[in-house]
C-alpha cells in the first residue's frame, strides 16, 4: 500500500511539475506570493500620491549641484570669453603622468580627429575635407591663448568647433587643456619665454 501511495505521489508531483512548464504564454500565471512580485515602494515611473505633482521620479531642486559637478557661471558671449581669459585659472594640480596618460588619452579620443595627434590642425576630418582645418596650437593665434579662453571654448565651443561640456567633465576639460599646453610648451623648447600658463604640475 505504501508503495502505491509513493507511486501516486511521485506521479502527481511529476504531472504538476510538467504542467507548470506547459502553459499559455498570454496568461500571466498565478501569483502565489504577491508581496514578492509587487514592491511596496513606488516604482520609478508610476503615479505617486505623496508628491504634489504625482510623479515618483522627482527632479533635483532648482540650483542643486550634483556631487563632483561644476557650474560654469560665465556667459557664452564675447565679453564672457574675454572675462574667462583674464580670470579663469586651472584649479587642479596634475602630475606629469596624469597629463601624458589620461590627458593624452582624452585628447586623442575627443580632439585629435580635428586638431591632429600633434596639435598642428592636421586631423583626420580636415584631411578628408569633412571639416575645416582648425588653427595649429603652435601658430600665432593659439600659441599664447590663455588657458581660461581655452576652457571657455571647450565649454561652449568656438566657431565651427562644438561644445565638449557634455563629453568631458570639469576636471577632464582642464586635464585635456593641460595636455594641449604641454604640447605647446614642448614645441617652444627650453629657454622659451613663459606663456600665461596656469597649469600646475606636481613635481
Ligand atoms: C570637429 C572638429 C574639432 C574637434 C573634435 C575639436 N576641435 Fe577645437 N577647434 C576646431 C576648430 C575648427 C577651431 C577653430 C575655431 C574658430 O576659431 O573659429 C577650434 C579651436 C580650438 C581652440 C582655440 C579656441 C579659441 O578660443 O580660439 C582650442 C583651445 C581647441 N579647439 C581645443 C579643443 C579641444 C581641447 C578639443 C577636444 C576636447 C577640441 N578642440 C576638439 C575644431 C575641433
Amino acid at each position: 500500500m505504501a508503495r502505491i501511495t509513493k507511486i501516486v505521489f511521485v506521479a502527481l508531483l511529476v504531472t504538476s511539475l510538467l504542467s507548470s512548464c506547459i502553459r499559455n504564454y498570454k496568461n500571466p500565471g498565478r501569483e502565489y506570493m504577491p508581496d514578492m512580485a509587487h514592491s511596496t515602494a513606488y516604482d520609478a515611473s508610476t503615479l505617486n500620491p505623496v508628491f504634489k505633482d504625482s510623479v515618483t521620479n522627482q527632479k533635483a531642486p532648482a540650483g542643486s549641484i550634483g556631487r563632483g559637478k561644476f557650474i560654469y557661471s560665465i556667459a557664452n558671449t564675447p565679453e564672457g570669453y574675454e572675462l574667462a581669459g583674464s580670470t579663469i585659472k586651472n584649479p587642479f594640480v596634475f602630475s606629469k603622468e596624469e597629463i601624458d596618460g589620461e590627458g593624452k588619452k582624452l585628447y586623442t579620443v575627443n580632439c585629435a580627429i580635428c586638431h591632429g595627434t600633434e596639435g598642428d590642425g592636421n586631423g583626420h576630418l580636415p584631411s578628408i575635407d569633412k571639416f575645416p582645418q582648425p588653427p595649429s596650437y603652435f601658430g600665432d593665434a593659439l600659441a599664447n591663448l590663455p588657458e581660461g579662453k581655452m576652457y571657455h571654448s571647450v565649454m561652449y565651443g568656438k566657431g565651427m568647433m562644438g561644445s565638449y561640456a557634455s563629453q568631458i567633465d570639469h576636471r577632464e576639460r582642464w586635464l585635456v587643456i593641460a595636455y594641449v599646453r604641454s604640447m605647446q610648451n614642448a614645441k617652444k623648447g627650453a629657454g622659451a619665454s613663459p606663456v600665461s600658463d596656469t597649469t600646475k604640475i606636481s613635481k
